[in-house]
């Protein structure tokens, strides 16, 4: 049995020393830019794609050295996770003044030295992931990850949701289009977490395939409890303004269900995540408990 606070306050730690390890310093001509960078990718964060992408490894690797070899592309996952959040902030998307505790990147650093530090972010994301000087899985191997990365972070997924999301604002969607929303804007970069774990760690492709099975519930599973707690937790206990989702006439699962009929949807997600679990060993468990506390987590 993982005991979850145990293994995510380990692993934190685990991601922290590798963010600190690979992210620009902010020293010389551009030391405001990358402090922009800095500050939002520093201030705070539950760190779940790196940590899923670091336990989907484990899952099929024994290797003692898979943290280290895939710590790059799990900061990778960060970098552009935190950029989506900078620009998801900004007055022409959400127009939140906080995040992650603190006042968001626009509002610390101005509106186009914001737009400029997601840019940075997603930039630098795929050249920690790519740079061969760094450590990393085979170079073949490596090009995968990019081309899995590049597809969830664009427009078929982070970026896309995005743009629907935003087009969906006060509008009477069908649950196609809001599940589409959710798998896109938030599922796909989950779901790309868990298959570059698995697609560096060596996984075969019957692996990869309950992995994608498993990120892409566990994924929409995230989006539906994010909406879930706008509804139900305090604007302190989430370090972003509570509320916010209604203010904007969002697409979400408890304004198109309600609060139980969400709640239930949220756990049949994560019940299908571990179903897709079923063919791997003890190695798994972190990925199951995982699954449990994107259900029961309260920020
Ligand atoms: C918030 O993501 C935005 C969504 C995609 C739902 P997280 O809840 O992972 O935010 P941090 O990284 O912990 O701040
Ligand atoms: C954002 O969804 C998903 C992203 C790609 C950043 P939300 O707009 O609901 O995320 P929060 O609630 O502001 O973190
Ligand atoms: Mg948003
Ligand atoms: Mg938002
Ligand atoms: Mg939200």
């Amino acid at each position: 049995m993982v005991d979850i606070q145990e293994y995510l306050a380990d692993r934190r730690q685990v991601v922290e020393r590798g963010l600190k390890q690979y992210m620009l310093p902010a020293t010389g001509d551009f030391s405001v830019h990358v402090q922009a960078m800095r500050y939002s990718l520093f201030v705070g964060g539950k760190r779940v794609r790196p940590i899923l992408c670091l336990a989907a490894a484990g899952c099929v690797s024994d290797d003692p050295e898979i943290d280290t070899v895939l710590m790059p592309a799990a900061c990778a996952l960060e970098c552009i996770h935190t950029y989506s959040l900078i620009h998801d902030d900004l007055p022409a998307m959400d127009d939140d003044d906080l995040r992650r505790g603190q006042p968001t990147c626009h509002k610390r650093f101005g509106e186009a030295e914001a737009i400029l530090a997601g840019d940075g972010l997603l930039t630098y994301g795929f050249e920690l992931l790519s740079n061969t000087g760094l450590p990393g899985p085979d170079g073949a191997t490596r090009l995968r990850l990019v081309a899995c990365l590049a597809g969830a972070a664009g427009s078929l997924g982070m970026v896309g949701g995005q743009f629907l999301d935003i087009d969906s604002e006060d509008k009477d969607v069908a649950f196609e289009r809001l599940q589409a929303i959710h798998r896109a804007k938030t599922g796909a970069l989950i779901t790309a977490a868990v298959v570059m774990g698995g697609m560096g760690a060596g996984a075969d492709s019957r692996q990869l395939e309950a992995l994608t099975a498993y990120g892409t519930a566990v994924g929409l599973a995230f989006q539906i409890v994010d909406d879930l707690l706008d509804v139900t937790a305090s604007t302190e206990q989430l370090g972003k303004t509570a509320g916010s989702d209604a203010e904007h006439g969002k697409a979400t699962y408890p304004a198109f269900f309600g609060i139980e009929k969400t709640r239930t949807l949220a756990q049949e997600a994560v019940d299908k995540a571990c179903s897709a679990l079923a063919s791997f060993d003890d190695r798994a468990e972190p990925l199951r408990a995982l699954a449990q506390y994107i259900y029961s987590r309260t920020c």
